[in-house]
């Protein structure tokens, strides 16, 4: 706990100022242990909670952020993100939502593991500008999205947050692999890391945000390394037919 809230501000000082969490994450433990880490620094960082599907009714949603906003100790989130669709309306999820952003209590909301029927939705209901973000499963063996949320969230303006960016797999970054060795090729040219290169290769889109999770110093510190590392053109393309895309599927890939 200690380690882990020191970790997370070191992420801070080195401009990893993003902070993403849930209600569900530890049952409320992850917020509370956040809200610790940001003490006296809640303006330097962008926070983001998640509404749990069981509880996105509209009043269910007012609570729920209530609820994160004392274990955050704050009094507002800069985004708020329905976690993943469930069996509420959208237009009361949404409608709470509303109100948040009209109390103060949230400056933006989006949505959380949403295709382009859920998002053509969002659209339809709260219209142009919404949502504010899409999180959404993206790493290098998993580029589902790149197919049609991702150019629907471009057409949108919506950003698109990239959880779990470093994969379920460690063979990316196992030397010992033909892709593995592949980024420790194109991070030796940089002075960099296989792990910078994978997330400099997904934040090569402009509306693409990452959110690796590290808990230890050393590992915060390599991540902050990507903000400063460019890939040219011949990079990004030997990494893109290293680790295909692969043929569109039906459903979005989720955790
Ligand atoms: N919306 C959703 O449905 C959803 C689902 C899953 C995740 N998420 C969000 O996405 C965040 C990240 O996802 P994730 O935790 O699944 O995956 P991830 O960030 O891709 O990977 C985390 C793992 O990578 C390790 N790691 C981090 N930096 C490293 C480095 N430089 N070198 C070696 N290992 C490193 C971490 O170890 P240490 O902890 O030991 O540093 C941890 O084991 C979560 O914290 C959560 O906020 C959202």
């Amino acid at each position: 706990m200690a380690s882990a809230i020191a970790a997370l501000r070191r992420g801070i000082d080195l401009g990893l100022t993003h902070i993403d969490t849930a209600e569900m994450y530890g049952s409320g433990a992850a917020e509370t242990m956040i809200g610790e880490a940001i003490e006296g620094r809640r303006d330097e960082v962008f926070l983001v909670s998640k509404v749990l599907p069981s509880n996105a009714s509209k009043r269910s949603t007012l609570a729920a952020c209530e609820n994160s906003l004392t274990r955050l100790r704050t009094d507002r989130l800069d985004c708020y993100l329905l976690h993943w669709r469930g069996a509420h309306p959208l237009e009361e999820t949404i409608a709470a939502f509303d109100a948040l952003v009209r109390d103060g209590k949230i400056l933006s909301w989006g949505v959380s593991n949403f295709d382009v029927a859920d998002l053509e939705e969002v659209l339809a209901i709260a219209g142009a500008g919404h949502p504010a973000c899409n999180q959404v499963l993206y790493h290098l063996q998993e580029r589902a999205i790149e197919h049609t949320v991702l150019p629907w969230c471009t057409r949108h303006g919506t950003a698109v947050v990239a959880y779990t960016p470093f994969g379920q797999s460690r063979t990316p970054y196992d030397a010992r692999t033909r892709q593995g060795r592949l980024l420790e090729e194109i991070a030796a040219a940089h002075q960099a890391t296989a792990r910078q290169v994978a997330l400099r290769f997904l934040l090569r889109q402009p509306e693409v945000f990452v959110i690796p999770k590290a808990s230890t110093i050393a590992h915060v510190a390599e991540n902050a390394g990507a903000l400063t590392l460019e890939l040219n053109d011949a990079e990004l393309a030997r990494i893109d037919a290293a680790f295909p895309r692969g043929r569109p599927r039906r459903g979005l890939p989720m955790i």
